[in-house]
């Protein structure tokens, strides 16, 4: 299959030196990246910003701001079978990056945001047969927040993850997440190295597309 994965943050520019962003490390993208190589199939991997090595035999497109992942995966979303949207896109951008730095003698009391794009939404209509495949990043009301943007964004599964533990989610190894499919499959997965979440996603979205490949037949 040809898998198309975003991982990592986006940054969105204040000024030359300053940002908005998050915490995602890129670790669970890079690792679903890594998953779905070892098991032979096609990878392009859109990345934020990260200090990761990629693995190898993955394509990687380096992006910065939402506009420009947005950018990469419309051009590259038609030649996919399954999209992984691992990334983590900021929300809000300053509505205008300044040319030059900010220095502190200007009292800034606030800054003017707007929204970025929304990915998932934005590449909704040309989903066709291509598996989609969200991550929900909650700090509550987990399962519910997560089945409302299965539902929302059109997605075939979503990967629940409770981003309040310390165990879980941002910078670490290891993750605690939950499968929600959009035909009510729900699996509670036990806390485990993201590398070992990436394969149940990868193998999830094997059964699902040779599944549709039996049903067409
Ligand atoms: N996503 C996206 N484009 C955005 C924001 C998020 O495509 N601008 C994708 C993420 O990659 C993820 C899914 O949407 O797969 C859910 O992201 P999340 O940050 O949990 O949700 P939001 O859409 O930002 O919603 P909320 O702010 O209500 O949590």
């Amino acid at each position: 299959m040809r898998f198309l994965i975003t991982a990592g943050p986006t940054r969105e520019p204040i000024d030359p030196v300053r940002f908005l962003s998050n915490r995602s490390s890129g670790k669970m993208g890079y690792a679903v990246a890594a998953a779905a190589r070892a098991r032979e199939h096609e990878v392009v991997l859109v990345s934020g910003p990260v200090s990761l090595e990629p693995p190898a035999g993955v394509e990687v497109v380096k992006v910065t701001t939402a506009e420009e992942m947005l950018e990469a995966v419309l051009g590259r979303i038609d030649k996919c079978d399954a999209l992984v949207m691992a990334a983590a896109v900021a929300d809000w951008r300053p509505v205008q990056a300044r040319a030059q730095k900010i220095k502190k003698s200007e009292s800034v009391s606030a800054l003017q945001l707007a929204r970025t794009p929304d990915i998932l939404k934005r590449v909704a209509a040309r989903k066709g047969a291509r598996l989609f495949v969200g991550f929900a990043a909650e700090t509550e009301n987990l399962l519910e927040e997560s089945e409302r943007k299965l539902r929302e964004k059109n997605l075939d599964l979503i990967v629940a993850n409770d981003v309040s533990r310390s165990d879980a989610g941002f910078e670490v190894d290891t993750n605690r997440v939950t499968l929600l499919s959009a035909d009510g499959e729900r699996r509670e997965l036990p806390l485990m190295p993201k590398s070992e979440v990436a394969k149940q996603i990868v193998e999830w979205i094997e059964r699902r597309a040779t599944r549709s490949a039996t049903e067409k037949k």
